[in-house]
């Protein structure tokens, strides 16, 4: 008989999965947990200076719990997908007022705490505490629905439980951390999206999509569907070189990130130049639009360029600040922001806005 799924995985991950990776090596479920997290929508190598940053920094969950939001945003800023850094210092509060203060064991109580799925909550639960619980990320979604030839788009719930159903099919009785693992593995390093490697995938033999020779088709892709479009006017304030941003509400789209004021249109934004600078816009340029994807709606920005002379003026609204563009672009700020600055910094570069004093 063919050797299960599962061992094969496991006995690959022993000879050629990731071993040291920084987050490894360690049974403390607050580091498993934020490695989990940080591992979430980013990848490896991105995630290990941030990692080890956040751990100097913020060592344990007590002084996660104490830290301030801001602070806990700074050591987020740059990589992106900020609810998780609100949901890490949130339910980190949470813990540490339950009565014993201490990280749950068990992947049901694990995934009652804010930013915590049912997958993330299973891989915590095997890292941290050896628990029988099995995973479904992005990555192994796409490794099972190609070993296993399942069709549809894994996004979709019909989909998604059968790929459940699957994952706790296939969990093995005994070394389900290296299993967890050997499955993180293969996904991100040979049945990757693109170009995958099946040459040295262990599981290759059994592969429904290989045999059919259909591994560029699955998983099949999100259905095309018509999002909503919403538009806003961006309105960057510039003094010499340096630009007004101000810190977003906490709740909401880019809660806490620090972001341009908005307007939804030019009398919108006269009446807020008013409010933030004292006067009429001098002038407003519109710069090239910038559009970015949520799941349920297209946000298309007009950036909005308002030259306010040399010295920054006055600032109404109290969460605002003057930044220098180098300082606000390392600013936990929301993916078209960054591109909105890095545009200037790079029209800066070739044209300063500024002559610089020697
Ligand atoms: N992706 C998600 N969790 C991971 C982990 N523990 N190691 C490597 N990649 C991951």
């Amino acid at each position: 008989m063919r050797v299960r799924f599962a061992r094969r995985v496991i006995a690959w991950q022993r000879r050629h999965g990731r071993h040291d990776l920084p987050w490894q090596g360690t049974r403390d479920p607050y580091l498993v947990w934020l490695s989990e997290i940080m591992l979430q929508q980013t990848q490896v190598t991105a995630v290990i200076p941030y990692f080890e940053r956040f751990r100097a920094r913020l060592p344990t969950i007590e002084a996660l719990a104490r830290a301030d939001l801001n602070e806990v945003l700074g050591l987020w800023a740059g990589l992106g997908y900020y609810s998780r850094a609100r949901n890490l210092h949130r339910a980190a509060r949470m813990v540490v007022d339950t009565p014993d203060g201490v990280f749950p064991s068990d992947r049901e109580r694990i995934e009652t705490l804010p930013g915590i799925g049912r997958s993330t909550a299973a891989a915590i639960a095997a890292f941290a505490f050896g628990r029988r619980e099995a995973i479904l990320d992005g990555n192994v979604k796409r490794v099972f629905a190609r070993h296993f030839g399942i069709e549809g788009f894994p996004g979709e719930q019909k989909v998604e439980r059968k790929l459940w159903a699957i994952a706790e099919r296939e969990l093995p009785e005994a070394d389900v951390e290296a299993y967890t693992q050997g499955l993180m593995d293969l996904g991100a390093t040979l049945c990757t999206r693109s170009r995958p490697d099946c040459a040295r995938c262990p599981v290759a033999a059994s592969c429904i999509a290989s045999r059919d020779d259909r591994v560029a088709m699955l998983p099949a892709p999100r259905p095309k569907k018509a999002r909503p479009v919403r538009r806003t006017l961006m309105l960057v304030f510039m003094a010499g070189d340096q630009v007004l941003l101000e810190q977003r509400p906490t709740s909401g789209i880019w809660g806490g990130l620090w972001s341009f004021p908005e307007a939804e249109d030019e009398g919108e934004a006269h009446a807020v130049c008013l409010n933030r600078i004292g006067r009429v816009p001098p002038a407003m340029n519109r710069l090239p639009e910038v559009k970015h994807g949520f799941t349920h709606f297209q946000l298309e920005i007009v950036p909005v360029l308002i030259s306010v002379g040399g010295a920054p003026g006055r600032v109404a609204d109290a969460n605002g600040r003057w930044l220098d563009l180098r300082d606000a672009a390392i600013a936990p700020i929301p993916v078209p922001v960054k591109r909105i600055l890095e545009s200037l910094q790079q029209a800066g570069e070739q044209a300063p806005l500024r002559p610089r004093t020697p």
